[in-house]
């Protein structure tokens, strides 16, 4: 299984997405291949947010050695299942779909924390404070989870 986290930077919430995830598939020992993308371009080649590396470290989680790229329409090749971050995200990534097929590999991940979940969307932490990022953390740690339940037991 190869799963891709997208947001619009690809600095802030995919890099973390993308870091927990990988953590806990290295932890538990499963296959999954992970990586992560921004919707612009605004970033490429430049690390994560000092915020967001520095949350993630406090909470065991290295993500300094990503890099930030671009979305490429190549990706629906490469990855099995596509996390977006937001709606926004969502409209920019399924506007470069070539078919159906390509479509239904897009979801929201906060989907993933079912019906009782009251947001659908991770807020995007870079213009406030440190809440922000702390608030993503959590949303992602829990969404994370789910996933690798899923990749455990389908
Ligand atoms: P991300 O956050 O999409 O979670 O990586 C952002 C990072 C940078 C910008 C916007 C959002 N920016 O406008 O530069």
């Amino acid at each position: 299984m190869n799963i891709l986290m997208v947001c619009l930077g690809n600095i802030c919430r995919s890099p973390l997405a993308d870091g927990l995830l990988r953590h806990k598939v290295e932890r538990d020992g499963l296959s999954a291949r992970v990586d992560s993308a921004g919707t612009a371009n605004y970033h490429v080649g430049g690390p994560p947010d000092e915020r967001m590396t520095e949350t993630a470290i406090q909470n065991g989680i290295d993500i300094s050695v990503l890099r930030a790229r671009q979305f490429e329409v190549a990706d629906y090749d490469r990855f099995d299942l596509i996390y977006v971050m937001d709606k926004s995200n969502y409209h920019n990534v399924t506007r470069l779909a070539r078919d159906e097929k390509d479509i239904e590999k897009v979801k929201l991940i906060l989907d993933e924390l079912g019906h009782s979940n009251s947001i659908q969307e991770v807020p995007d932490p870079y213009y406030g404070g440190q809440a922000g990022f702390d608030h993503v953390f959590d949303l992602l740690d829990r969404a994370t989870d789910v996933i690798i339940e899923k990749l455990k037991y389908g």
